[in-house]
């Protein structure tokens, strides 16, 4: 367990990606975000981590650069791209953790068909499926051409199709089953630009965050990780993937999601 080798102070990661690891966090203001920024610190292969959110978010380790990214502002993304490119680093890790199910005046998650609106569906889009393609577009180049690497974005099991027996949810639904389309065919591209980079969709279980705070009253029924723990099932699954999982979505525990 990574946890156990977090304390043990030997890391999976070195296995996986050698001794000298950078790491990149898109959404690193968010509850699972700024976990995974603080699990990665502590492991000793990983040296450096660049944490990315709307506004600069604020972490005091000497291996975090800190800046801003937004979404929703492609020159921002291809921005930071360019300041990690500048230091001459490479990335072995690269974690979208960004997303919106809600937000106060203009998404909430639909009930029916008849509060679906083009404009919360556009907003879910922007940020869910549009904004790690962007990511992934001016990333990639920093993955490494002749090292193991890995893409990974935060998506759901609502996303899946297969998986949808309730319903709801229209905007996220529909954004994240558009992400995992995208995972899926990033995949295939890069099996050409970068071959040794697996790229997958990561599905967290259900996490106390902001994002989930409204649905987790008493009728909610399954287990709900805090956000520490999340990230360290994320990053366990991270440490363990191999190029047969490039293009799928997998759960917390590892677990393939149905498309
Ligand atoms: N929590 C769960 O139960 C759960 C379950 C399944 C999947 N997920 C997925 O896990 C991921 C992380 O969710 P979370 O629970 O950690 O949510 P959260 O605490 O609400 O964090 C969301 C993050 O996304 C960022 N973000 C939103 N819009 C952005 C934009 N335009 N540009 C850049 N960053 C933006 C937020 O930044 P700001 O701070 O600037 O708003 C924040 O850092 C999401 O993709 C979510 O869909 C979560």
């Amino acid at each position: 367990m990574l946890s156990q080798e977090l304390t043990n102070n030997c890391t999976p990661f070195a296995h996986s990606f050698g001794n000298d690891v950078s790491a990149a966090v898109i959404g690193a203001s968010g509850g699972i975000g700024s976990e995974l920024v603080e699990a990665l610190c502590k492991l000793p292969s990983v040296t450096r981590i660049y944490a990315f959110s709307r506004t600069k978010p604020q972490f005091s380790n000497p291996k975090i650069f800190a800046s801003t990214i937004d979404l929703e502002k492609e020159n921002t993304v291809a921005a930071a791209a360019g300041a990690i490119g500048a230091e001459n680093s490479a990335l072995d890790i690269v974690i979208v953790a960004s997303g919106i199910l809600h937000k106060q005046g203009f998404l909430a998650p639909e009930r029916s068909l008849k509060d679906v609106d083009p404009e919360s569906l556009s907003a879910a889009f922007r940020v869910n499926t549009a904004g790690p393609l962007l990511v992934a577009k001016h990333f990639h180049p920093l993955l490494p051409k002749t090292k193991k690497s890995v893409f990974a974005a935060l998506s759901a099991r609502v996303g899946s199709i297969e998986d949808n027996h309730l319903g709801g949810w229209y905007s996220y639904r529909v954004s994240k089953a558009g992400l995992n389309m995208g995972i899926k065919t990033l995949s295939v591209e890069l099996t050409r630009l970068r071959p040794l980079a697996t790229c997958v969709g990561l599905h967290p279980g259900t996490v106390a965050t902001k994002l989930s705070e409204p649905f987790l009253g008493r009728a909610h029924k399954g287990h709900v990780f805090t956000p520490d723990v999340a990230s360290t099932n994320l990053l366990q699954v991270i440490s363990t993937l191999n190029q047969k999982d490039s293009g799928f979505v997998l759960d917390w525990s590892g677990k393939r999601v149905p498309y």
